[in-house]
């Protein structure tokens, strides 16, 4: 142990940029193996649980640690349908927002404004955090939704109770009711973006939470670190690039070019896997039964090629897809606009950050850091007017 500046005791380590590789907290939501291309939420494979689970099912078993039983589960669901409708205030609010804005900017703001109107805090209550965790996975995908449809000047559209928590959100978008297939591919993607261990937005949530504020606190503050482009918006370059490929024949061309003047692929590499993503190979099976059902798609043709020539390539460096190389492919063939990726990304992940903000309030600290000081000490105050 050595002391800090301020004398508090501190484990003597080397500054690490980023934190990388220094444990942030310890935690039994969800584990990742990148050399085997293993992620678990729960100690249970994320194949397993997009094979035979939901999101909302996925989204218990990370909050509360174990699978709900029949009854839970439909108990569950049915209280996150009930919860589904925003309030009129929290729609004028949002109808005062420009349309111009930033999906992302937009439900930041949204999200943070529902700690207005549930502002009663008992952290303490487990009745509470059900609330809290109910309200949240309900309103989200209300609130990114009717900002679609606000920014053209039009009225939200009523979610349906008829419809599943997925169907519900692609009918509330796109004002159509999605089929079957759509449906369940809509909501595989949510389950396999509803955690991935301790990342930024996750952290950011809990250095939020160990200060005792209120979940919508922590999730706006989520919120807003997903939005940076070094996080969540891979996957709208990935569209752009493959646009911008155009043709299967420029695949490789393409590729040399790209390498040559040391630019990155997008949707390849990733800190943790040094294989295919595991949740990439989901979506690609995913993306593969849309494109059956509907007709293929020339970009799905395009990635299907990249992908074979990133391996050739880059396969030696463990450069391979990411979760972002086939998501957005997904989400355009469900008529998402790619502005929309990221929030769709935070409607998922809002399960994720409420597991941790739950695990953290178990055993909360507030998270303190310390530096290490770069600058001076004893220097003088100059005068304004010699300056
Ligand atoms: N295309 C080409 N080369 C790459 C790529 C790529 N996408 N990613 C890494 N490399 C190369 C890099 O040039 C370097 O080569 P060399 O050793 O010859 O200099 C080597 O691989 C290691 O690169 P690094 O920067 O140390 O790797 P990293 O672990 O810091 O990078 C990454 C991870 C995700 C930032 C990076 O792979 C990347 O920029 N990928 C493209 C953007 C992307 O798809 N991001 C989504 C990430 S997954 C979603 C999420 O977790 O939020």
């Amino acid at each position: 142990m050595t002391e800090d500046s301020v004398g508090n005791n501190m484990i003597a380590c080397e500054y690490q940029p980023g934190l990388e590789g220094i444990p942030a907290a310890q935690s039994s939501i969800s584990y990742v193996d990148g050399q085997k291309g293993i992620l678990e939420y729960r100690g249970i494979r994320i194949e397993e649980l997009a094979s035979k689970s939901t999101f909302l099912e996925a989204a218990y078993l990370l909050i509360w640690g174990e699978l709900p039983s029949k009854n839970e589960l439909y108990e569950f669901q049915e209280e996150v349908r009930l919860h589904r409708r925003i309030k009129y205030s929290i729609r004028d609010m949002m109808k005062c927002f420009p349309e111009t804005g930033h999906p992302m900017d937009a439900l930041q703001a949204s999200a943070a404004a529902l700690g207005l109107f549930y502002s009663k805090r008992a952290l303490d209550n487990p009745k509470y955090i059900r609330e809290a965790v109910v309200r949240l996975l309900a309103k989200i995908p209300t609130m990114v939704a009717a900002f679609k449809q606000m920014r053209k000047g039009d009225d939200p559209v009523r979610p349906r109770d008829d419809l599943s928590y997925a169907a519900n959100f692609l009918y509330m978008l796109n004002e159509q009711e999605p089929t079957p297939l759509e449906a369940h591919v809509f909501d595989v993607c949510l389950t396999l973006h509803a955690e991935h261990t301790i990342n930024a937005s996750t952290f950011s949530a809990l250095v939020t939470a160990s200060t005792l504020t209120d979940p919508y606190a922590v999730v706006a503050s989520a919120v807003g670190t997903l939005a940076g482009p070094l996080h969540g918006g891979a996957n709208e370059e990935v569209i752009t690039m493959l646009e911008t490929i155009g043709s299967v024949d420029n695949v490789h061309p393409y590729l040399e070019e790209r390498l040559q003047r040391k630019e990155r692929i997008m949707g390849c590499g990733h800190r943790v896997y040094k294989v295919k993503d595991p949740r990439a190979t989901i979506l690609q099976n995913l993306a593969e039964q849309l494109f059956k059902e509907s007709g293929t798609d020339k970009y799905y043709e395009i990635a299907l090629e990249l992908e074979k020539a990133v391996e050739e390539k880059l396969g030696h460096k463990g450069i391979y897809p990411n979760v972002d190389f086939y998501s957005g492919l997904v989400y355009r063939k469900l008529g998402i606009p790619s502005d929309l990726f990221t929030p769709v990304f935070a409607i998922a992940r809002v399960a994720g950050w409420l597991a941790h903000w739950k695990e953290q309030l178990a055993v909360n600290r507030i998270f303190r850091p310390t530096q290490v000081y770069t600058g001076t000490h004893d220097s003088p105050y100059i005068p304004i007017e010699a300056r």
